[in-house]
């Protein structure tokens, strides 16, 4: 049977390999597959928890549409929308926050991590932000979430969530309970500065990440600067865990060539990292500079991804809408 997909990504700019590697690549494998009905949100409703400069996220909604079809995803066998634009988002979402309990998302690591030592200062947004994740993918009935290892969390909080309404409303199998789907390896991308932390876009430097727009100069002299250790290739699976950045861009290499660990550990040991970097560049080029001319083309294209959009809206809207009713009948409204 085919899979109800449902996943979102940010509009907050720089789209980088590791969004890439973790979800859109997932994403595109899913909707080839005929037999998925796919869901791919633009979650500006997200982005807005921390600062935007609304002119950039008009933007940057735009450019993550275009990030989507450059990468090989087909607005005609899926829906792509942005979440701002479905208001049974918002609505379902503060219906949610009424089953969710306070103990849960104190747990969340993700806003641990993004409120930093000032938690007084962040907004609730950014606090509840799981809670609308949860809408998002129950108003659709989604069976499977594709999304990085940094989304686990969210994603166990979200059938809990689905849980508690169902037991609570006394509703058996209203809300669908969700499967994440991550990567089995490699399903979080690390710095290219700093193999134990995440690649981010949040990340000040630039050489920390690729990003999908970058051009083939950029990429190449990005990993020329990446850090490595001073040891040369690793020669066994097992010297990886102790060598978070030779782990990182030999998991990038793999993911993005399809070659097994084994054979690349083979293929590179005991040599130096010069030459392994000489095959991820070429490596990331072929995959990403594709991707970069063709979002660069669609940037010029703004009626076209705007089209997507509002197309993409109204086929939400009608899944949607007919969700929230029932959810104000089984609430009592
Ligand atoms: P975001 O840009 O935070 O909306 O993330 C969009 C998708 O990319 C989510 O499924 C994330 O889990 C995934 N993602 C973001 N950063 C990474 C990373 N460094 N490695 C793997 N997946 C990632
Ligand atoms: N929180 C996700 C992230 O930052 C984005 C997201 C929002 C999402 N709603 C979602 C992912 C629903 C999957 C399903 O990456």
């Amino acid at each position: 049977m085919g899979k109800k997909i449902f996943s979102g990504v940010q509009p907050t700019g720089n789209l980088h390999l590791g969004n890439y590697l973790g979800a859109i690549k997932n994403f595109v494998e899913l909707n080839n597959d005929n037999e998925n009905d796919c869901i791919f949100c633009v979650v500006d409703l997200h982005a807005i928890t921390i600062n935007q400069d609304p002119k950039e996220l008009r933007n940057n909604i735009r450019e993550t549409v275009a990030t989507f079809i450059a990468s090989g995803i087909d607005a005609e066998k899926s829906i792509i929308f942005n979440q701002s634009q479905v208001s049974a988002h918002s609505e379902a979402a503060w219906i949610l926050s009424c089953t969710a309990r306070m103990g849960w998302l104190n747990r969340m690591t993700q806003f641990k991590e993004k409120a930093g030592k000032d938690k007084e200062k962040a907004s609730i947004g950014l606090y509840s932000y799981p809670v609308l994740m949860a809408a998002d993918i129950l108003l659709y009935d989604s069976t499977h979430v594709p999304v990085g290892d940094d989304q686990k969390q969210h994603l166990e909080l979200c059938r809990d969530i689905a849980q508690k309404f169902n037991n609570d409303f006394n509703v058996n199998d209203f809300f669908k309970i969700p499967e994440p789907l991550i990567q089995k390896e490699f399903s979080r991308i690390m710095s290219l500065k700093d193999g134990l932390k995440k690649m981010s876009k949040s990340e000040l430097s630039d050489l920390s990440r690729i990003n999908l727009t970058d051009e083939k100069d950029q990429i190449i002299n990005k990993i020329k600067k990446a850090k490595t250790d001073p040891l040369p290739m690793p020669s066994n699976i097992d010297e990886l865990e102790k060598r978070p950045e030779a782990k990182n861009l030999i998991g990038i290499y793999s993911s993005l060539t399809g070659l097994k660990l084994e054979k690349i550990i083979k293929d590179f040991s005991g040599k130096n990292f010069s030459e392994f970097k000489e095959n991820l560049s070429q490596a990331l080029v072929d995959k990403i500079n594709p991707i970069s001319v063709e979002i660069k083309k669609l940037l010029n294209e703004k009626n076209y991804l705007d089209k997507i959009l509002s197309e993409g809206c109204k086929k939400a809207n009608d899944i949607a809408s007919r969700k929230i009713k029932k959810i104000h009948e089984i609430v009592g409204f």
